[in-house]
């Protein structure tokens, strides 16, 4: 019954989302039903919209109380679990109906698409090259219908960890009003002869099965550095599955669209970066200060922030990574939130707050540098990495 009345207010506050009363009444009735974290989100907006709102103030009082305290057991549900007999027997029973590909294989989340580059702060560079070298040509009809048949290979996304490129493939699928499929190959390999093959088909199978598709194929460093930890030459068999794949000889790929990403690309196997395979590469650096800008403001939202200068932290914060940004938003809330609990008196994030964490959370991606700046300096360089030698110029390192 609360459940019906929650989901219904939460449509009522998606309709007019600035408007308080509801928001805390809402919040209200989740806390009521023991959903701590969400009531606890909402009283969150509530104090932004509206810091001196007598009543959010007490919601959050009443949340943070309750997120304090030990989690209260949850009623047994009345009448017949379903879902909990429904795990006891899996496994136990076979399947009703056949499925194709292989019963146990890897199934892997379709994402919708929810982004696009609108929502990618700055970066215009990157923007700009995904563009011409992606995003251009499946414009052109011509072109698109092409892709799917001849146009064989994709584009290499690689700079260091947490910049962004899980994020700009989620916005290319956006651009291209695609589903997304995200794939870490390290957990596509197997050391069972064969296996690694048939999940890398059953992936392509799930992508073009229903509708436009990116396939987003992470960690292709995977395919070089476990070769060691194969048996035998089984790595240039998942290499060349992927390449069957992606000629889409056997199968139609039209629609689907297949973008890789590796923070090592020195480790990729070589026969995955020749021509007409992944042969495009997009170095995504670090967030500039637009980037970071947008990032702090995202991270920022829903938290009970309060007088926060956006510009001052987005200037603060040059080389740290998006990842490191979110960190320090998060390392801010929970100082505020704990200060909050044990002064019993609710408190909003404050620039002391955020100051305080950037001076806590390094750059993460120093290590990163380091290894860069050594296969710039000492790999032999083919001029695939000229950006990057552009960039590690530009920072003074090399
Ligand atoms: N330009 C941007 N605008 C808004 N948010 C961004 C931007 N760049 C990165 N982010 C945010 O930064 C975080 C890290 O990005 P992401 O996970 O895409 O990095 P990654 O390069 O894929 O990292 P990894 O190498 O660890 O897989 C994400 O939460 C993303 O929302
Ligand atoms: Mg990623």
């Amino acid at each position: 019954m609360n459940d019906a009345a929650i989901e219904a207010l939460r449509r009522a506050v998606a309709a007019a989302p600035d408007d308080v009363d509801l928001r805390v009444h809402l919040g209200e009735l989740l806390a009521r039903s023991g959903r701590t974290a969400e009531s606890l989100a909402e009283a969150a907006v509530a104090l932004q919209l509206a810091p001196e709102n007598l009543a959010a103030q007490a919601l959050m009082r009443v949340a943070l109380d309750r997120s304090a305290a030990p989690a209260e057991p949850t009623l047994p549900h009345p009448g017949f679990d379903w879902a909990s007999a429904e795990a006891q027997l899996d496994g136990t029973v076979p399947p009703m109906f056949v499925t194709q590909g292989a019963p146990d294989g890897p199934v892997f989340e379709r994402e919708a698409s929810t982004i696009t580059f609108a929502d990618v702060g700055g970066m215009d560079r990157v923007k700009e090259r995904l563009d011409a070298a992606f995003l251009a040509p499946l414009r052109n009809p011509e072109l698109r219908a092409l892709y799917g048949k001849k146009l064989r290979g994709g584009l290499l996304m690689y700079g260091p960890p947490g910049c962004g490129k899980t994020y700009l493939a989620r916005a290319i699928a956006g651009e291209l009003g695609a589903a997304f499929i995200n794939v870490g190959l390290a957990d596509v390999l197997d050391p069972m002869l064969g296996v690694s093959e048939s999940n890398v088909h059953e992936i392509f199978q799930q992508a073009r099965r229903d509708g436009p598709t990116v396939l987003f194929l992470d960690e292709v460093d995977a395919l070089g550095q476990r070769r060691s930890k194969m048996v035998g030459n089984a790595m240039r068999g998942v290499v060349n599955q992927l390449l069957i794949e992606l000629d889409g000889v056997a199968s139609d790929n039209d629609g689907l669209f297949v973008l890789a990403a590796t923070n090592q690309p020195w480790d990729v196997d070589p026969a995955f970066r020749r021509p007409g395979r992944f042969d495009r590469t997009v170095l995504v650096l670090p967030p500039d200060l637009t980037a970071r800008r947008a990032i702090l403001a995202s991270e920022l939202t829903g938290r009970p922030v309060e007088s926060i200068d956006l510009d001052r932290l987005a200037a603060a914060t040059d080389g740290y990574s998006g990842a490191d940004l979110a960190h320090i938003c998060e390392a801010a809330s929970e100082s505020a939130l704990l200060d909050s609990v044990r002064t019993g008196r609710v408190r909003m994030i404050g620039m002391g707050d955020l100051e305080a964490a950037i001076r806590e959370v390094r750059p993460s991606i120093g290590e990163w540098l380091d290894i860069a700046r050594n296969v710039v300096l000492f790999g032999n360089d083919d001029g695939s990495y000229s950006e990057l030698r552009d960039f590690l110029k530009r920072r003074k390192r090399i």
